[in-house]
């Protein structure tokens, strides 16, 4: 079988390398402008448009993340880009639930303790007891119950504090209280001291972080935004800072990525900006994944992890 590979600014000879070996009898290459070759599987990341030219032998596309928003925008803008006959096929986890559950625990134990607080008093060299946020009141929201949003919101729930979860269709999750659809997005928002965004970026998700959405929140929430800029209004964000209805945010995606240099973002003390890194993907975790699920469709067997186009994740 052929693998077509390609991803911006990997070390792709080491990718290639964990492929080899997983897959022995797989004629694997590094995509190139202008390679027209045939080819059974695509393995990518944020791939050009011209990649999937004229590919009508192509099975699979493997997407090297978690979110298919950007190549999903390559066939919005351009209907057709995807080979009509390929499936769009996902990472689910591979090592990047347990990395989005350290950082986004980080963002909240840092708020609910109130370290960013202690630091400046220690700039100040100030020794001053501040009062404990609550922990009955302390509830954290998470937008999306998939496989990260999941692992979230139970890493948290284990630390004792009351977690919601929301998400298209109904969950159980034991330790969190869960909402589904529309018609409960107000509920699951009333009251939410810290709210953490873990939905793909779709039509319906687009700008959900926005000036109502904050407006519910308990005054002087926290925002934590780790899965796609698109979702997030960023004037709505500084103007809520600017009202006091938040109290501050983590963001780790941007509309614009790298986030430029004048962005206001990087000079609000009460924004922590980090470069796209909560969940990083992991090669080792990656290569056996893909190779697992290629090694099914070669046996005729369904896999997990098919984006439907239609519902956009
Ligand atoms: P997933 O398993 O597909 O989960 C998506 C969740 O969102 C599901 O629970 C889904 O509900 C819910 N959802 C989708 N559309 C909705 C809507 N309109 N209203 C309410 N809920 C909706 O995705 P995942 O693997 O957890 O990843 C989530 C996102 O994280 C990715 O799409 C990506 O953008 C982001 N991410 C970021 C990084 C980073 O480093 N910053 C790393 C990895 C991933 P149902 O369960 O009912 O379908
Ligand atoms: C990273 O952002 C991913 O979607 O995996």
């Amino acid at each position: 079988m052929k693998i077509l590979f390609y991803m911006p600014h990997a070390n792709a000879g080491a990718w290639l390398q964990d492929f080899a070996r997983a897959l022995p009898d797989a004629d694997l290459r590094e995509w190139q402008p202008g390679d027209r070759a045939p080819a059974d599987f695509a393995v990518v990341w944020r791939p050009p448009r011209e990649l999937f030219e004229g590919r009508t032998d192509l099975r699979a596309v493997f997407n090297l993340g978690a979110g298919v928003d950007a190549i999903l925008a390559l066939e919005h803008a351009n209907p057709g880009t995807l080979p009509r006959q390929a499936q769009l096929v996902r990472l689910e986890d591979s090592g990047m639930a347990p990395q989005m559950a350290e950082y986004v625990t980080h963002a909240v134990l840092r708020y609910m303790r109130r370290f960013d607080e202690y630091g400046c008093q220690q700039i100040e060299r100030r020794w001053h007891e501040l009062d404990p946020h609550p922990r009955a009141t302390f509830t954290v929201g998470v937008l999306g119950l998939g496989v990260l949003g999941a692992h979230v919101a139970k890493t948290l729930a284990s630390f004792g504090l009351p977690v919601r979860g929301y998400s298209r269709g109904v969950k159980q999750i034991e330790g969190v209280t869960t909402y589904a659809g529309e018609a409960q997005r107000d509920g699951f928002l009333d009251g939410v001291k810290v709210l953490v965004n873990l939905l793909p970026h779709t039509p319906d998700t687009r700008d959900v972080l926005n000036a109502r959405t904050f407006s519910k929140l308990a005054k002087g929430a926290y925002l934590v935004n780790v899965a796609r800029g698109g979702h997030l209004v960023e004037q709505d964000l500084l103007d809520a800072l600017e009202q006091g209805q938040l109290a501050g945010a983590t963001l780790d995606v941007f509309r614009e990525e790298p986030l430029p240099p004048d962005h206001p973002f990087w000079r609000e003390p009460r924004i922590t900006v980090t470069p796209h890194i909560s969940a990083v993907t992991l090669r080792e975790d990656s290569v056996v994944q893909v190779s697992r699920k290629i090694q099914a469709m070669m046996r005729g067997e369904p896999v997990t992890g098919v984006i439907d186009l239609a519902r956009g994740y």
